[in-house]
């Protein structure tokens, strides 16, 4: 499964709002389709996002004719871009490359090409991240181990092989993991959806559970290790994640059981100093008053739906990145990663 390539001049994506019961690819060469599809989730995932967005400039580009409009139009695809999430920072830094490759370069015949070889680059750098934070992450769990994890994590959300979940599935191929819990995740159950799907593939045990039930999982003893991703990590180790990491990093601390973050460089934001900075997108009300386009709430209620939390840093056990384990204070063993 690639979740999203280049292809003839086009870019193919996974539609993620499809599954589990469909696996729809959309094919595109038009940027405002993949700006349209990051906003809507069809493509999600911090490093997705990422490397989604570097395909999009690199699309702009492609077939431009090099007169004095070329560049103007690629700096426009790169603003749509940035106003589609505003947490995931792997989303910013990469339109900042694309944007200084597209500066630096503007005068180039073959500005499209080197603008193509650039997300190609992003790309490749997130599967090797994902592959070093999987070795990294598993090196950490014990045989006999079983996990809990949040949201979706996994190959769908990144160009690799995913991070929370590639540090589980690298685990299970280990030997190392009896089966896995996975939050469903709501409002957009990237749980019940996405992680589910994945880990079922693998061929690794898995329970669903409903959010609310993460506390008796923890309380009786049914997991040893709590596995997330991360959207955004500020520079002292805060971690912005899908909303209800934070009250699961809670529980963990309250049961003794550690919880790592599985994250490669790219979400690390050295100019936030601390979670407090991020900005944390709000969702669409409906998206918590339907359930699959079902009203389950009354008409004219009050709706508060954040897309992400932020975990202070000290409840973090250890942020895995491709370069190694970090552990406190992140604010120094981020800094020099
Ligand atoms: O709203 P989403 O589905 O894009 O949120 C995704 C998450 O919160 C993930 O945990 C995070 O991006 C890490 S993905 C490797």
């Amino acid at each position: 499964m690639k979740t999203i390539e280049w292809r003839d001049g086009a870019v193919r994506f996974l539609d993620q709002t499809r599954l589990p019961h469909e696996e729809v690819y959309v094919v595109t060469r038009d940027v405002t389709v993949l700006a349209e599809a990051i906003r809507s989730l069809r493509i999600r995932g911090a490093p997705l996002i990422g490397v989604a967005a570097a395909y999009g400039v690199a699309l702009e580009a492609h077939g431009l004719p090099s007169d004095r409009n070329r560049l103007g139009r690629i700096l426009q695809s790169i603003e749509l871009l940035r106003a589609t999430r505003p947490t995931a920072v792997n989303l910013f830094k990469a339109l900042d490359r694309m944007r200084l490759i597209a500066e630096n370069c503007s005068g180039a015949e073959d500005l499209g090409r080197v603008l193509l070889d650039e997300a190609n680059a992003i790309r490749t750098e997130d599967v090797q991240a994902c592959r070093r934070i999987s070795e990294f992450g598993a090196a950490l769990l014990r045989h006999g181990t079983s996990v809990l994890t949040h949201c979706n994590a996994g190959a769908l959300a990144t160009a690799g092989v995913g991070t929370a979940l590639g540090v589980i599935t690298r685990a299970h191929d280990q030997g190392k993991i009896t089966r896995v819990y996975v939050d469903e995740t709501r409002p957009l159950l990237q749980g019940g959806r996405l992680t589910t799907w994945e880990l079922l593939q693998a061929g690794i045990e898995t329970y669903l559970i409903t959010d609310s039930a993460a506390g008796v999982v923890m309380a009786g003893g049914m997991v040893q290790a709590v596995v997330v991703g991360a959207d955004r990590i500020a520079a002292n180790g805060d971690v912005a994640n899908k909303v209800g990491t934070y009250t699961l990093a809670v529980l963990a601390s309250r049961h003794g059981i550690p919880i790592y973050v599985a994250a490669p460089l790219s979400t690390v934001d050295l100019s936030t100093p601390s979670g407090g900075d991020i900005v944390i997108e709000q969702r669409d009300p409906a998206e918590v008053t339907r359930v699959a386009g079902a009203a389950v709430a009354p008409e004219g209620v009050h709706v508060f739906s954040p897309a992400f939390d932020i975990t202070p840093n000290e409840l973090i056990t250890a942020i895995v990145t491709e370069t190694g384990v970090h552990v406190p204070p992140y604010g120094l063993t981020l800094a020099g990663s």
